[in-house]
């Protein structure tokens, strides 16, 4: 494969979607009013298509305003439905906002006020119907206000029971419903709590092995929020993975420990994001024989947001560019797994022996104790003297993506 219009024009095959809260944000920030008019999603459904994404995905609120009447949602539900028809755009997730409004300030499922919670609780369930109407199969779960800034006003531990109740509430409901949707919690360390519960992807993992329905509760992993942690975000996606669930992912750039930048994939650390396109489009290192296939299926989410700075014409610039990027990275992957010298590289730094058990088959610790060669004969000073080689074959790969190969 080479760098070639056809190879970097994207098609539904990619599977790329984007949030309608992204393109459809007007850059009002902390500091600033709104620096764009709004975008109205029938618009976003055609933009979007016209450039190849094949999904598009949205919170309850971004498509039906908070509050508003039921026949206004009918209506906005309806040409919605039918821009999606026009153009085969699909829903492949739908997410909940119980971030906005001032009534979950202290959460959505584990508020103090419990009221909230039962008010939440019924918020998503009437988003869910929605959801399993336009056929999603992911609902995400980003629980933004879910957390605190105090230590001494928050008991953690009740907050997860509650949080726990919720999960096995919607499970159930989508269960007996017959829906088929699986759930995927998004985790963030912190923004806009000062401290967010299940803040990694590791914290979601060990809650989710304690739900009633694990088997229908999974991850959306989002770059920046590991990196806001000071997290390696392909080792937390490998992680996912390795538990089976890597349901969903978000796409974006993040320049280090700092607030949640969303920038457009590719734009803060590159060289971990050729990892990421790397793991998920070949199996990462495990691919190295040319034999793994992709590691994920699922869509390729971008939740970013266009910068401040732009109007609309830097808005769809910044859709080209997070799909254009991602197809860069994934034609420079497959040239890295391609090239021989690459593989050589792979072999000396011993890569594919991580793959190979520890022990030798039916061994166990009476026969370890037995084998004089393990531990009594073993030279530690002389396997110690030889270097693995990593530099080498990283910069193999800053060459593969730079262009520089
Ligand atoms: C963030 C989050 C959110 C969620 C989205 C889905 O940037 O903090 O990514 O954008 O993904 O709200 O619920
Ligand atoms: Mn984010
Ligand atoms: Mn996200």
């Amino acid at each position: 494969m080479t760098l070639t219009s056809t190879t970097l024009t994207p098609t539904k095959a990619d599977r790329f979607s984007f949030g309608l809260w992204t393109i459809g944000w007007q850059a009002r920030d902390q500091f600033g009013d709104a620096s764009r008019a709004p975008l109205d999603p029938i618009e976003a459904v055609h933009r979007l298509a016209e450039l190849g994404a094949y999904g598009i995905t949205f919170h309850d609120d971004d498509l039906v305003p908070f509050g508003a009447s039921p026949a206004d949602r009918d209506k906005r539900l309806a040409e919605f439905r039918q821009a999606l028809d026009e153009t085969g755009l699909v829903v492949p997730m739908v997410t909940t906002n119980l971030f906005t409004h001032p009534v979950f300030k202290d959460g959505g499922f584990t508020s103090n006020d419990r009221s909230v919670r039962r008010y939440a609780l019924r918020k998503v369930l009437r988003n869910l119907e929605l959801a399993a109407e336009l056929g999603a199969q992911t609902f995400v779960l980003w629980g933004g206000r879910e957390g605190s800034e105090y230590d001494s006003a928050k008991d953690v531990r009740a907050a997860l029971d509650r949080y726990r109740e919720a999960m096995n509430l919607l499970t159930g409901f989508v269960t007996d419903r017959g829906y088929g949707i699986r759930f995927a919690l998004e985790p963030k360390p912190n923004e806009p709590r000062g401290d967010i519960l299940l803040p990694t992807v590791g914290n979601a993992l060990a809650f989710i092995a304690t739900l009633d329905r694990p088997d229908l509760v999974g991850v959306n992993p989002e770059v920046g929020h590991e990196q806001m942690a000071g997290l390696n975000f392909v080792h937390s996606v490998a992680q996912a993975l390795w538990h089976g669930k890597l349901f969903h992912i978000d796409l974006n750039g993040q320049r280090s420990i700092k607030f949640d930048q969303d920038l457009v994939f590719g734009h803060g650390d590159l060289l971990n994001a050729f990892g990421l396109v790397d793991l998920l489009e070949f199996g990462g290192p495990a691919g190295s024989d040319g034999v793994a296939g992709p590691a994920y299926t699922g869509p390729r989410h971008f939740d970013y947001k266009p910068s401040r700075t732009e109007d609309y014409d830097g808005v769809w610039d910044s859709v080209r560019a997070n799909m254009r990027t991602y197809l860069i990275l994934k034609e420079r992957a497959a040239a890295f797994r391609a090239d021989p010298e690459v593989r050589q590289a792979l072999a000396d730094a011993r890569v594919a022996e991580l793959s190979r058990p520890t022990l030798a088959d039916g061994e166990g610790h009476a026969e370890l104790l037995a084998d004089r060669s393990a531990f009594e004969d073993f030279d530690a000073g002389q396997v110690a003297e030889r270097g693995y080689g990593f530099v080498r074959l990283n910069q193999l790969a800053l060459e593969h993506l730079t262009g520089a190969r």
